[in-house]
């Protein structure tokens, strides 16, 4: 059978019934367009953009057939037994192409081309995601049910005019991700957190818990964000930088706290890189987005519970056992839950030089969540001696802040000193005062250290690292 007979097979009478239930199959993908109700002005086309009926042109009128005529012909099981991305990308682009040459309308090569790419998006891809993967500004893809696609670019959210054909639709390009790591999302589990080949991080969550249609949330494992790059784009100075370079190596346990997408993993991820290279780093993460780039680097992952309920393997479980695998670093992704109290116990018995992130508002609301967490562990112990194990398993709390114009800045540096009564003493080494809005939007403002030399120099002395004076002196500003 000819390769072009194989992939075009249900085009001679072979078409398998459209299954009536409503789990969601790639093969919901070769579903034609569906014509949209009576009296509507738009139709999803192609790769579902919205397309005014009347300004459609005759090229791009045959543009749509076609591409619906292509989806319905190809055998998308016949191409799903091939394994080999690259293989699969050139069949389809042959048969494709052979099947435009039928096509009377005049199609000019570009055409002819962009019709190629999309019926590829469409197949073997995050069908209308899939533009949108490959422009690398864009930071997060979030689908709200199959019409609605937004996007963040530098920082700010904007709609795009892309969608989905419909709740199928969507669901089929969820279930393709989630599959491939071996998760499923239906009815039974309709939350899953699961990663794509490029690191970035993808949610799900489906009817009947998401009330208007299937939602997928997409953070992209950004381009290149390292320490150099945050320098640039102003979300810290290079003194900073340095200090920070030197508490890590000096081994100090430093939390990342921040808002929802403030940066504190990409800012987690710049710091691993001043990790000695010798070292044995374990990172436990819910979805692993860590890149790091040492070579002695073991990766853990926590795991749901299965359909059953059972099988749930949290991060506190994970620290434990990374605790009997002779780490030299423990990081933690992200605390919040359980897992604080045995961060805390490893950081205070020896194993130093932890990083971890935590949702949080200021340095302040990150002590005092990191409290509640250890309480919801079920730890009995008295406040008091609960902020001492804080106080003395924490040395440095970094609050990282997106601004209103879509900027992320190190917003304050905070040491923590020990306790004054009963409470956990710390104090700001650098801040970033903000100055005024200009005019095109932009945040104004200067990054200043406060005149308080850290109390942990001389343990970075100890380290070997000597930092010049001047670096923390007063009003010292960028
Ligand atoms: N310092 C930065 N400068 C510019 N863009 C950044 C910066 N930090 C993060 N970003 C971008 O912002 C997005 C969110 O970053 P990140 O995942 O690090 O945030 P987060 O605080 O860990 O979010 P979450 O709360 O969802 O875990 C990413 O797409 C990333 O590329
Ligand atoms: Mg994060």
């Amino acid at each position: 059978m000819s390769l072009k007979d194989r992939l075009t097979r249900r085009q001679n009478g072979g078409v398998p019934a459209t299954p009536d239930v409503p789990v969601p199959t790639p093969a919901d993908v070769r579903a034609p367009v569906a014509p949209r109700g009576p009296g509507a002005a738009v139709t999803s086309g192609m790769y579902g953009r919205h397309i005014e009926e009347e300004v459609l042109s005759a090229v791009d009128r045959v543009k749509i057939d076609l591409h619906r005529k292509l989806v319905e012909r190809l055998d998308l099981e016949a191409l799903e037994q091939i394994k080999d991305e690259r293989i699969i990308n050139a069949e389809i682009r042959a048969v494709v192409t052979e099947l435009l040459r039928e096509e009377s309308t005049p199609l000019t090569l570009a055409d002819r081309e962009n019709i190629v790419e999309q019926v590829l998006y469409e197949i073997t891809g995050l069908g209308p995601l899939e533009p949108l993967f490959r422009d690398l500004t864009i930071s997060d893809i979030l689908v709200n049910g199959s019409k609605e696609i937004f996007i963040e670019r530098h920082g700010k959210l904007s709609r795009v005019s892309a969608a989905f054909r419909n709740d199928a639709h969507v669901l089929a390009v969820i279930d393709r991700i989630v599959s491939r790591i071996g998760r499923r999302v239906d009815e039974s589990s309709p939350m899953v957190d699961a990663r794509l080949p490029d690191g970035s991080r993808v949610n799900a969550i489906i009817p009947p818990l998401a009330l208007d249609g299937p939602v997928l949330s997409i953070r992209r494992f950004g381009a290149d964000l390292s320490m150099a790059k945050l320098i640039e784009n102003g979300t810290l100075t290079d003194e900073m930088a340095q200090m920070l370079a030197a508490c890590v190596a000096a081994r100090l346990n430093i939390l990342i706290s921040g808002g929802t997408g403030a940066g504190k993993t990409t800012l987690l991820n710049a710091m691993t890189s001043f990790i000695p290279s010798d070292q044995r780093i374990i990172t436990i993460e819910d979805a692993a987005e860590l890149r790091l780039q040492q070579e002695h680097v073991v990766r853990l992952e926590t795991r749901p519970p299965n359909a059953e309920g059972q099988g749930e393997v949290k991060a506190a479980d994970l620290v434990k056992n990374a605790l009997r695998m002779r780490p030299d670093r423990i990081i933690v992704g992200e605390v919040r839950a359980a897992e604080a109290l045995d961060m805390l116990q490893a950081m205070n018995t020896g194993h130093e030089g932890s990083l971890s992130t935590i949702h949080a508002n200021s340095p302040r609301d990150a002590l005092s969540r990191l409290e509640t967490m250890i309480l919801m562990a079920g730890s009995n112990l008295p406040d008091r001696a609960m902020r001492e194990q804080i106080a003395s398993a924490l040395d440095l709390i970094i609050q990282i802040s997106r601004l209103a114009d879509g900027s992320r800045r190190i917003v304050s540096v905070v040491e923590i000193t020990g306790m004054e009564g009963q409470v956990t003493a710390t104090q700001e080494i650098y801040h970033f005062r903000r100055q005024g809005i200009a005019s095109d939007g932009k945040v104004i403002g200067v990054f200043e250290a406060t005149g308080i030399r850290p109390a942990f120099s001389e343990r970075l002395a100890v380290a070997g690292v000597e930092l010049p004076t001047s670096m923390f002196a007063e009003s010292y500003a960028r």
